[in-house]
């Protein structure tokens, strides 16, 4: 019988995942299932349990169940630990692995697919909350000149900072204090762009030739890349291609071989 993957969260139905893995496995020739699993919000580890027991492999977790898979797992990589989020579970006779693929699908759409390098620059973070939280590591490694971590509520912009600010040069305030700064890459990690909204940014942020990078995907014009746009940012980009990146970092987990993924972003895209 085929290995047995699948995506778990609530609600999950909207999940690219499956697809995404079918691409993957199809074209690495992988003997393997991908499924959705819808799991109560009450019942995250019991029906994770169920998984297991089944013979599952390894999952992916999405939304909200990414501080609660920490939890259930008996070992954490580094990056899911800084994180506190697991979107990755591999299963094995001595327990759950926990893992997490985002940041490094991030830099890897940034660096690798869109080309733009991230050392020495002035990089702005929005947002202060669990898919910031993820990214903040990844970025540092990279060594940027300084992150600023920007927050609608300043004192959780300062807690990440007090978290990470031995991995590199971290700022952190609201959107405020951010007036009259320029930056090369403004990264937009809150989730203002799934309620059709936009941040009280002020204006002249981006520097020339600089990136405005929304990591919510499938709007292709969310009123942050409108407003990067008006503001003159240089290059555009959604999540889909991180989408698809953390994708493929939890496939290469799984089982060992690296699909390339600058199809799979391109059919997606055009779907
Ligand atoms: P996620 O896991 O998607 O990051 P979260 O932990 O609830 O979700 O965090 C949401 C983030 O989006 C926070 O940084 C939040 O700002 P606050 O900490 O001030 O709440 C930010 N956010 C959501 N809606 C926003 C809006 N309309 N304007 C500005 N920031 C917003």
């Amino acid at each position: 019988m085929a290995d047995y993957y699948a995506v778990i969260g609530n609600p999950v139905g909207h999940s690219k995942s499956p697809w995404i893995h079918a691409e993957f496995a199809r074209q690495t020739g992988q003997d393997m299932r991908y499924e959705a699993i819808l799991a109560p919000m009450d019942a995250f580890a019991a029906t994770v349990e169920i998984f297991r027991r089944r013979g599952g492999k390894g999952l992916n977790v999405t939304v909200p169940f990414k501080l609660e898979a920490c939890h259930i797992s008996s070992r954490l990589t580094d990056r899911a630990d800084a994180a506190q989020a697991v979107n990755t579970l591999l299963f094995s006779a001595d327990g759950i692995s926990g893992d997490n693929t985002d940041g490094a699908g991030l830099i890897r759409d940034i660096m690798t697919n869109l080309e733009f390098p991230l050392k020495a620059k002035h990089i702005l973070l929005m947002g202060a909350g669990g898919a910031a939280r993820g990214v903040v590591l990844p970025l540092l490694e990279n060594e940027p000149r300084v992150l600023v971590i920007a927050n609608r509520t300043k004192q959780k912009a300062h807690e990440l900072q007090q978290q990470f600010f031995r991995y590199g040069n971290i700022i952190s305030g609201d959107y405020e204090d951010i007036r009259g700064e320029k930056f090369d890459l403004v990264i937009n990690a809150t989730s203002a762009s799934l309620y059709g909204k936009l941040p009280s940014l002020p204006p002249r942020l981006f520097a020339v030739g600089s990136m405005a990078y929304d990591i919510m995907y499938g709007v292709r014009h969310t009123p942050f890349l409108q407003f990067a746009v008006q503001q003159g940012a240089a290059h555009l980009a959604d999540g889909l291609g991180m989408l698809v990146e953390q994708a493929a970092e939890s496939f290469f987990l799984w089982r060992g071989v690296r699909p390339k993924t600058e199809p799979v972003i391109e059919k997606l895209r055009n779907l």
